[in-house]
């Protein structure tokens, strides 16, 4: 049982995702760390750990620059693993943690082939399913950074749908997660179950229209308040702005994040620009990203979507800001 979890890669180019479910290679990983002298720089290899998952998980891949074995916990900032093992030198923490971040994302992408192997094995069509937020790399790097920003303890979102996002800020180490879902599919009560099973007691969902359930929502809890709010839900104007609404009075007026997804789709930019243009909001980056559900180290050693995986009509865009 927890063998299957040990994934070795021996080497960067292995890592295309139907490759590497197959891959025959299972090692228990040297977590040692201790042992090595902090000048020891050799091309080693980043073991990246998630825990949530029954055992204490661990994967890794080759890292140049790092030390022999760097372990990192996913739901720690990679910016922190590199501090701790780099000192003082800035040029080590700028690639150590960029390595580390590479490695985080790798292991994003094989929780998540987790979830969607839970949804196959229930039956459930995956070419039908919706979403799908962490095929889109840029995506995903965006919003693990900010969810792992010091300040953010509370996710709210809204859009559950088949849990790839919720489940990327509950494995990021985000201590609370509550999720608005309209319900209409079948196959999110799926995941639902499964990813409370694994993250029991950080993670909440309230089914129903979130034009109606987050009003309501806030009203009976007016204090649960969210430092990062995910705009996912309806894509038409009136329930993107509707969300965009609602969602204000449950923002932590000390600390927050807004985030709306698919801002290249037209209603949702249109509701996003009017809700700006109202002085409601301020966009700080917006981010666009190509879908592929295969990853591959590219010639500069960089995480990216596999060039063979890319659907050109599928590119979407984030938009991230704040309340003002
Ligand atoms: C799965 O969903 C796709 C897209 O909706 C559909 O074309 C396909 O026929 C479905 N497959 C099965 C086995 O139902
Ligand atoms: C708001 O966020 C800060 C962390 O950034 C936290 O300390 C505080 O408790 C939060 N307030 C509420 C009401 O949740
Ligand atoms: C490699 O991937 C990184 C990150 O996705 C990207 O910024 C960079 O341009 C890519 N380099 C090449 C040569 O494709």
């Amino acid at each position: 049982m927890l063998n299957k979890f040990f994934l070795v890669l021996t080497s960067p180019q292995l890592l295309l995702f139907p490759f590497l479910l197959t891959l025959p290679q299972t090692h228990a990983l040297d977590s040692s760390t201790s042992t090595i002298p902090s000048d020891s720089v050799v091309s080693g290899r980043v073991s990246v750990q998630i825990s949530g998952f029954g055992d204490d998980v661990a994967r890794s891949h080759d890292c140049q620059g790092c030390p022999s074995t760097l372990i990192s916990h996913i739901d720690e900032s990679p910016l922190l693993t590199a501090e701790r093992f780099c000192s003082s030198d800035p040029g080590c923490v700028d690639s150590v943690s960029k390595e580390v971040a590479d490695a985080h994302l790798v292991a994003f992408y094989q929780l998540s082939t987790e979830l969607d192997d839970h949804l196959k094995a229930e039956g459930v069509n995956m070419t039908a399913v919706e979403g799908k937020s962490h095929t889109y790399l840029d995506k995903v790097r965006l919003m693990k950074r900010l969810a792992q920003h010091e300040e953010v303890y509370t996710v709210c979102e809204v859009g559950f749908n088949a849990g790839h996002s919720a489940l990327l800020w509950l494995a990021s180490g985000v201590r609370r997660v509550l999720s608005f879902e309209l319900g209409q599919y079948p196959y999110s009560a799926k995941a639902i179950s499964w990813l409370s099973k694994r993250y029991s007691g950080r993670f909440q969902v309230v089914m129903g229209d979130s034009l109606e359930s987050v009003p309501a929502f806030h009203k009976m809890w007016p204090e649960e308040r969210c430092n990062l709010l995910f705009v996912d839900g309806g894509h038409r104007y009136q329930h993107a702005t509707g969300d965009l609404e609602n969602f204000r009075q449950m923002r932590n007026e000390s600390f927050h994040f807004l985030l709306v997804d698919d801002t290249n789709q037209a209603e949702v930019a249109m509701a996003w620009r009017d809700y700006k243009d109202r002085g409601l909001a301020r966009e700080e980056e917006v981010v666009w990203s190509d879908y592929s559900e295969d990853l591959y180290f590219n010639s500069t050693g960089s995480l990216a979507p596999h060039p063979d995986g890319i659907i050109h009509e599928w590119r979407s865009s984030i938009s991230y800001g704040l309340y003002v």
